[in-house]
């Protein structure tokens, strides 16, 4: 006999007896901009996201903590920039910093992720650092290893490692164990594309390359092979959770990952993909909330168990998935 399919999608009641994808509020991670600067700074491409100070910072996570948010990635805005991105590995940076006011105040109800990457720090924007004009990759992991080990000492739960220098994961992993922070998390980036997808948030971190572009280290979007071989080495190496990036245009490789890996998987629902759906909604072209909610929703049904999004806050305050 032929099954009846629209029986099933008659209320709102049945509906929800059968969704076979929800999302918790535990399971989004809002990304912060953390500047020097005392005070607050509009992105005209990232809108409703702010640059924060400290302060600023620490009264806007409370809030979002009130409405179901328990984890934040910080991405530091530093205030001077030098060529091997010197300030990076110094405790007086403003991610360090930021890292022990948010654990003094929250403790152990706020899980606290840090942005490992010399972009925002170095004078020429690259990720990694250079030598004759190329990136240098054990200078690289040097430098990152110093980073992580910063931020382990201001007390974070977990880095984020997002340059895509080859063997970070399991040099970082080594020397924080080393220090004695075989508790601190790594989150690798295992698989980010280079492309036009990061523009927003450029402007956000003041983090776009002077010269040249990201393609000698970030993954080409035309291959699937290449991103599930390197995330599956960041787990061998050590990487205790695995990110894919952009996350919309990469819901194949979300799919695929999920069932290479028993890590836990993050998608990350990077900047242009929030932003083009303002854009859109300012226009008075589409629904904005509803949109955005469809992106989380297919982000979360592809496969990913934890998302990365500017709209986490948003979705939380507005109860899309209360
Ligand atoms: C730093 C970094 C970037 C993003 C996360 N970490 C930018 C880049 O690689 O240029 C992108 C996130 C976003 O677009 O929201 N390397
Ligand atoms: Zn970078």
């Amino acid at each position: 006999m032929a099954h009846r399919s629209r029986r099933l999608r008659l209320s709102s009641a049945i509906r929800e007896l059968i969704a076979e994808t929800r999302i918790h509020p535990s399971q989004l991670v809002q990304p912060y901009f953390v500047q020097a600067a005392e005070g607050t700074s509009e992105i005209p491409s990232l809108p409703g996201i702010s640059r924060m100070s400290i302060n600023p910072l620490l009264s806007q996570i409370e809030k979002d903590l009130k409405n179901g948010l328990r984890s934040v990635l910080l991405f530091g805005v530093p205030e001077s920039k030098t060529p091997n991105g010197l300030s990076s590995k110094n405790s007086d940076d403003v991610i360090p910093r930021a890292i022990r006011d948010l654990k003094k105040t929250f403790g152990s109800e706020l899980i606290v992720m840090s942005d490992i990457c010399l972009c925002a720090y170095t004078d020429h924007g690259h990720c990694g650092l250079m030598v004759d004009s190329k990136i240098h990759n054990q200078n690289s992991v040097d430098a990152l290893v110093a980073m992580a080990l910063n931020h382990a000492e201001a007390g974070v739960d977990i880095v984020a490692p997002s340059d895509m220098m080859d063997f970070r994961i399991g040099a970082i992993r080594q020397n924080l164990d080393m220090n004695n922070f075989e508790d601190v998390s790594i989150l690798s980036y295992a698989i980010k594309h280079a492309g036009a997808y990061y523009g927003p948030f450029r402007d956000a971190a003041g983090s776009s390359p002077k010269f040249g572009d990201r393609q000698s280290y970030q993954m080409d979007p035309r291959n699937v092979r290449e991103g599930l071989r390197d995330a599956l080495q960041d787990e061998d190496q050590g990487a205790d959770f695995l990110m894919i990036k952009p996350a919309l245009p990469n819901l194949d490789l979300i799919s695929k990952l999920k069932e290479m890996t028993l890590a836990p998987l993050f998608a990350y629902h990077v900047s242009s993909e929030f932003s083009s759906v303002k854009a859109a909604d300012a226009k008075g072209w589409i629904s904005g909330d509803q949109l955005m909610r469809e992106h989380l929703i297919s982000i979360k049904r592809s496969g990913a168990d934890v998302i990365v999004s500017y709209a986490a806050r948003e979705a939380l305050a507005k109860g899309w998935f209360s």
